[in-house]
């Protein structure tokens, strides 16, 4: 088998790191309380822990052990395992779906990190603080997705730093920068989440999270039954742990060859979730005790966060310093959003690693250009009912990372040699962790997924 990656991880700690940065982004504090908000609370909640746990997890650990196995791009790694495997070499599409979903989300993640980075400096500069009331804070937020040109540049700055630090290549100085800023991260979570406690409605943040009423998951308008809550659930669990679009698969592919991965899999996920419950945590109590909807969508963080360090005594300076780690973890997640392409782009061997980051970095910034018209000049452009930024988002997500994990699913468990998978993973075929896995992966998975995906285009 060829191999030409010449990066790799500096031990399994050093991948860990990386993978927790990949996974801990936007998603969690950002997208998972909004979703939560939308979708009625601990219905979303707890079948977005099942999903974790029965799909994202195996998964995950499979989209590993491919990267391992397969030692290139995902394009790469799936054309070697193919061959390995005397499987068909469209196999390498799998690949495909992946480089391309990678830039899409991109495209997006870029833009909504430009609001974090605007929420440095307005925390910085007191203007929470000084406008310290919900319908001022919102308004603070309305007027920033208003203003296209400032967008622009937000979203410019954060696709440069990216391309930075991908054109210097992932590894040493990702693993040194999340090792500090993931427990920093985590201090000012529980900070926030001590102030969370003092608000007089923490109790009913903390029952709308956890009660679980399928009333409003089910039905949405209070009439008719719809199945999407379970979707955009399955949909988030993928996006939160970073699978199914091969940068799991591409990270796993600089792995030293003696590694374990069902351990450092476990690590990465409880992180991922910890983090993510905490952000409901917090935002919850801060809606409730300040008379705010939980469904206020895209802006939920954006809308409740400030409030909050407005009121704290050094808010200035701990609402600067989230908002930078926000920055941060988002980073460190985009970077394994586009290494996928890039990583397939230098291989061709066309293409230095330098120039490959700024063409495709370039890319990425154009297509943002769509998302951040959708907020503006263009918020009354709809396909199906969804802004661009909605229909990118909910294509990613829901669609396109879901059917990665099923035919990455599908490759391991029923078309790789057992013996290949059980070496890779040094267990005995009989190991019954081993046997749940790949149950999971050959039925429970490509049934579950599918069903999903045919209700959301009504099929049953
Ligand atoms: N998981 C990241 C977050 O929650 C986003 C992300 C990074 C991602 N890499 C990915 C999502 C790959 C899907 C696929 O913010």
């Amino acid at each position: 088998m060829t191999t030409n990656i010449q990066n790799q991880w500096s031990s399994q700690a050093g991948f860990i790191l990386a993978a927790i940065g990949s996974a801990v982004g936007l998603g969690n504090i950002w997208k998972f309380p909004y979703l939560t908000g939308e979708y009625g609370g601990g219905a979303f909640v707890i079948i977005y822990l099942i999903c974790v746990v029965l799909m994202g997890l195996p998964i995950m650990m499979a989209e590993v052990l491919l990267g391992k196995r397969g030692a290139g791009s995902p394009v790469a790694s799936m054309r070697n395992l193919a061959k390995e495997a005397g499987q068909s070499r469209l196999w390498a599409l799998l690949g495909w779906l992946g480089v391309i979903a990678g830039f899409l989300v991109l495209s997006y993640y870029s833009v909504i990190a430009g609001w974090t980075l605007d929420y440095v400096w307005n925390s910085a500069s007191g203007t929470f603080a000084t406008n310290n009331t919900p319908s001022a804070i919102k308004s603070i937020f309305q007027n920033l997705i208003a203003d296209p040109t400032y967008l622009l540049i937000l979203h410019s700055i954060f696709m440069l730093a990216t391309m930075i630090i991908l054109a210097r290549g992932v590894q040493g100085g990702l693993e040194r920068a999340v090792k500090f800023m993931i427990p920093a991260l985590f201090v000012v979570l529980i900070m926030l989440l001590a102030y969370a406690i003092s608000t007089p409605k923490f109790m009913d943040g903390v029952h709308f999270m956890f009660d679980i009423n399928f009333n409003k998951f089910f039905y949405p308008d209070g009439e008719n039954f719809s199945g999407k809550g379970i979707l955009v659930a399955m949909g988030q669990a993928f996006f939160s742990l970073s699978l199914g679009m091969g940068a799991i698969m591409v990270y796993g592919a600089y792995l030293p060859k003696d590694t374990s991965i069902a351990k450092t899999i476990a690590i990465v996920a409880f992180a991922d979730t910890l983090v993510a419950i905490l952000a409901g945590l917090i935002i919850f109590p801060i809606v409730f005790s300040n008379g705010l909807e939980p469904d206020a969508g895209v802006g939920l963080v954006f809308e409740t966060l400030p409030i909050a360090f407005g009121q704290m005594p050094f808010g200035n300076i701990f609402g600067s310093l989230f908002f930078l780690l926000l920055t941060l973890a988002a980073l460190s997640s985009a970077i394994s959003l586009i290494e996928p392409a890039i990583a397939w782009l230098v291989e061709t061997g066309k293409c230095a690693r330098v120039s490959a980051t700024i063409v495709i970095g370039i890319a990425t910034w154009l297509l943002g250009f769509v998302t951040i018209f959708s907020f503006n000049e263009w918020s009354e452009f709809k396909l199906f009912s969804m802004t661009m930024f909605e229909l990118i988002d909910y294509v990613t997500s829901n669609i396109m990372l879901p059917l990665g994990g099923i035919f990455m699913a599908i490759f391991v468990a029923w078309l790789m040699k057992s013996e290949d998978v059980t070496s890779e993973l040094k267990v005995s075929a009989q190991n019954c962790g081993y046997q749940i896995w790949n149950f999971l992966l050959r039925y429970i998975i490509p049934l579950a997924v599918t069903l999903v995906l045919l209700n959301a285009i009504g099929i049953f």
